[in-house]
């Protein structure tokens, strides 16, 4: 893998560091006998230029906008697969064959019943505690119940935690928003796909029937396979960095909801929605693009820029669809958040300051709206990006868990603290 290497001189010592090539991408530089031989550490906050692991789940081009997921392009993803098969295409590597498909799509589904003591959890919740906390907490207390897949070591046991966290992911959600509402929770309908079954767990109510509108599941699943996996970011870091000491995969997965919640991550499309209801009116985009370029001004246009796109990200553009989509299903015409955010997009790449930082729309921007279409409150939004996000997750961490070369994450630091003292006795200090 390595074809070529790099010279570091250093306080008259050099060093060659091996340069990986891998399939797609830029080289990287293997500085791995950098403090062995030099005593050096590198510096790298908020890892920009550092790659933590291989990896041959997902791909990004961030300054062509591309996203491969197992190398297809999400683009084709999102028009003729469906979220099943986007699982098993992340899990598995390849697409499934009609036969494993159905078996797939089998497991999961039965599994999406939870162990009816764990609605006991959701009674010590406020009512209005947000559902991230709440996922954060249940998600993490599956550890608790699913004894027989927490053996990291086994890779059997290891499938099955992923088949428990995927088929779970839409139940625990969904009670998460029954909880908030004061509703009874509604149990998994096998009958029904992945999507659909989701939305009748949110929307469907004891004392009537609810028949899922399929142009909605369809838009769903679609979120879903744009959420599914985006390589290294903060959350599958974060997924990574835990299993990495040995935790078990619930624990895993539970860290990476807390990773997710913030809002320069997953957070980004509630708070998309909160800025579009903030600026109210196509007159007052002027006024917030000159607070998101006044650097004394934490304010940030949400749902705009990203750490790996330099460019459209492409996911904002089948999101972009889909919103339209949604939007004239539900007759909601010139809805007025959308005439708003098309406007302010529209702004936003006219201007020198988008323009020169390439701050493109990301994922976030347009999900909030389509989801406000289909009657999701703000609040769940960043749940079903952790729903969604959860299959690649499980994908990262089961790539970590097999890889040889796996270690437990450990960076190290540059320190600027206090050299060693002495310690004074308290009547002797200033
Ligand atoms: N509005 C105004 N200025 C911005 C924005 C924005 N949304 N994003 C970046 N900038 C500026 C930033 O101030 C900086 O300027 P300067 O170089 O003069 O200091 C420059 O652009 C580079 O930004 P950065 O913060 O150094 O870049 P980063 O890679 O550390 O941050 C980001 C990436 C996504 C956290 C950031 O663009 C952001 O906060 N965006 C808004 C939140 C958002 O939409 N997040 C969702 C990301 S996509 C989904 C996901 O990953 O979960």
């Amino acid at each position: 893998m390595s074809s070529s290497s790099a010279q570091l001189i250093y306080q008259g010592k050099t060093l060659n560091l091996p340069v990986l090539s891998g399939s797609d991408g830029p080289d990287v530089l293997d500085i791995r006998e950098l403090y062995s031989s030099l005593n050096l550490f590198t510096y790298d906050p908020g890892f920009t230029v550092t790659a933590n692991c291989e990896s041959k789940i997902t791909f990004i081009d961030g300054e062509d906008g591309r996203l491969l997921y197992r190398g297809y392009p999400i683009q084709q993803l999102a028009e003729h697969s469906d979220f099943m098969e986007v699982s098993y295409l992340l899990l598995y590597g390849n697409l499934p064959n009609i036969t494993e498909k159905e078996k797939f799509v089998s497991c999961v589904t039965r599994h999406g019943m939870v162990h009816e003591q764990i609605r006991n959890f959701y009674g010590g919740f406020r009512r209005d505690a947000h559902p991230m906390a709440i996922m954060v907490g249940v998600v993490g207390a599956l550890s608790a119940f699913y004894h027989d897949s927490l053996d990291i070591k086994d890779p059997r046991q290891r499938e099955i935690a992923s088949y428990r966290l995927l088929a779970k992911m839409p139940t625990l959600a969904a009670m998460a928003y029954k909880y908030s509402l004061g509703q009874p929770f509604v149990y998994p309908q096998n009958s029904l796909g992945y999507s659909a079954n989701f939305l009748r767990m949110m929307f469907a109510v004891p004392c009537e029937d609810y028949i899922v509108n399929p142009v909605l599941a369809k838009a769903m699943d679609r979120i879903l396979i744009l959420h599914a996996d985006h390589e290294q970011n903060a959350s599958t870091a974060t997924v990574r960095l835990a299993g990495s000491s040995g935790a078990n995969p619930f624990a895993c997965i539970a860290a990476g909801i807390a990773a997710l919640w913030g809002p320069a991550h997953g957070g980004a499309n509630e708070a998309v929605l909160n800025m579009l209801s903030e600026i109210g009116d196509v007159s007052r985009i002027p006024e917030y693009i000159k607070r998101a370029k006044d650097k004394n001004d934490p304010f940030r246009l949400m749902g705009f820029g990203h750490r790996v796109y330099k460019n459209y990200d492409p996911r904002a553009a089948v999101m972009r669809e889909s919103c339209y989509e949604v939007l004239n299903e539900m007759g909601v015409k010139n809805d007025p958040l959308l005439v708003l955010a098309l406007e302010l997009e529209r702004i936003a790449l006219e201007d020198e300051y988008f323009i020169s930082k390439k701050l493109y729309p990301n994922v976030d921007f347009y999900s909030g709206i389509i989801f406000k279409a289909m009657g999701i409150p703000a609040s769940m939004f960043t749940v079903i990006f952790a729903l969604a996000r959860t299959v690649g997750w499980v994908a990262q961490w089961m790539e970590m868990i097999a890889d040889p070369l796996q270690k437990i994450g450990r960076p190290r630091q540059l320190y600027q603290g206090v050299v060693e003292r002495n310690y004074t006795e308290i009547n002797k200090r200033v």
